[in-house]
């Protein structure tokens, strides 16, 4: 299997076990999060997007399609909601799709839809102007609801494969959260997948909640950046002279 930027290469798997039960304890605790004003519940096996993930939104251009895809708590499919014709958000945990779901109830945007589904394999059969995607940053290959929270071998090349063949239209926009470090990796395999890096957007401002929260979900120094990558242009060919 291709395997992504896993940028957590040192840790064991038990030790990122442990880590995502540590998180679900906190999320169990306090499932809230508000974010620019974005007040989101997250269930105990979902991702809280304490990276502020929501300051995706100025970054979508207007009126096109969404796809959102691994949508956790539906943070980036929600924030992108207002400025966009539709929303598709999937999610492989039916844990993650409950809380999107819920979410986007109680904020009361109508043009998001939510379904369970694995990115590897579903079919949508149509195409989207944007796809969003925060990938699990970690590649460890996990067991049972731990490995569906956070951890997917070989998720992000996955990621860039579909979007390129399935899910872009041709004037597309795949926007990728991701550590900042992360950059040469996910260029590499948008080459292999005919994506271009058009722009990138760091995340790295956060505020003091942010910030506390980030000490006790341990993700201490995580720099994140929007990474924009569109289809490249396809070459000339220089066909035979007349
Ligand atoms: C790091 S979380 C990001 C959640 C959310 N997009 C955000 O930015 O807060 C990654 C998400 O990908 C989902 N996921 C992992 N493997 C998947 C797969 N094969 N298909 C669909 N979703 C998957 C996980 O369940 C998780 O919700």
């Amino acid at each position: 299997m291709e395997s992504g930027p896993d940028l957590l290469p040192s840790f064991p798997s038990w030790l990122i076990a442990a880590y995502y039960r540590w998180a679900a304890l906190l999320n169990r605790l306090s499932p809230w999060i508000e974010l620019d004003g974005m007040r989101l519940r997250v269930e105990p096996s979902v991702y809280k997007p304490i990276q502020n993930e929501v300051r995706v939104a100025p970054h979508v251009p207007t009126g096109r399609d969404v796809l959102d895809v691994g949508c956790g708590s539906g943070v980036l499919g929600l924030a992108a909601a207002p400025r966009s014709a539709s929303v598709l958000a999937i999610d492989v945990n039916p844990a993650a799709v409950r809380s999107t779901r819920l979410n986007a109830e109680r904020l009361g945007i109508r043009n998001l839809e939510a379904r369970q589904g694995d990115a590897a394999s579903l079919e949508l059969g149509r195409c989207f102007g944007v796809v969003l995607c925060g990938p699990p940053f970690s590649e460890a290959d996990l067991a049972g609801v731990e490995r569906r929270w956070a951890s997917a071998p070989g998720f992000t090349p996955r990621l860039f494969e579909r979007a390129s063949q399935d899910w872009l239209a041709d004037d597309g926009l795949l926007i990728v959260h991701h550590m900042a470090r992360a950059r040469a990796a996910l260029e590499a395999l948008g080459r292999q997948h005919h994506l271009a890096l058009v722009a990138e957007h760091p995340n790295h401002r956060k505020g003091a909640k942010l910030h506390a929260l980030a000490w006790l979900y341990a993700q201490v120094g995580l720099r994140t950046t929007f990474f924009v990558f569109g289809r490249r242009p396809r070459p000339i060919e220089n066909g035979p002279r007349t």
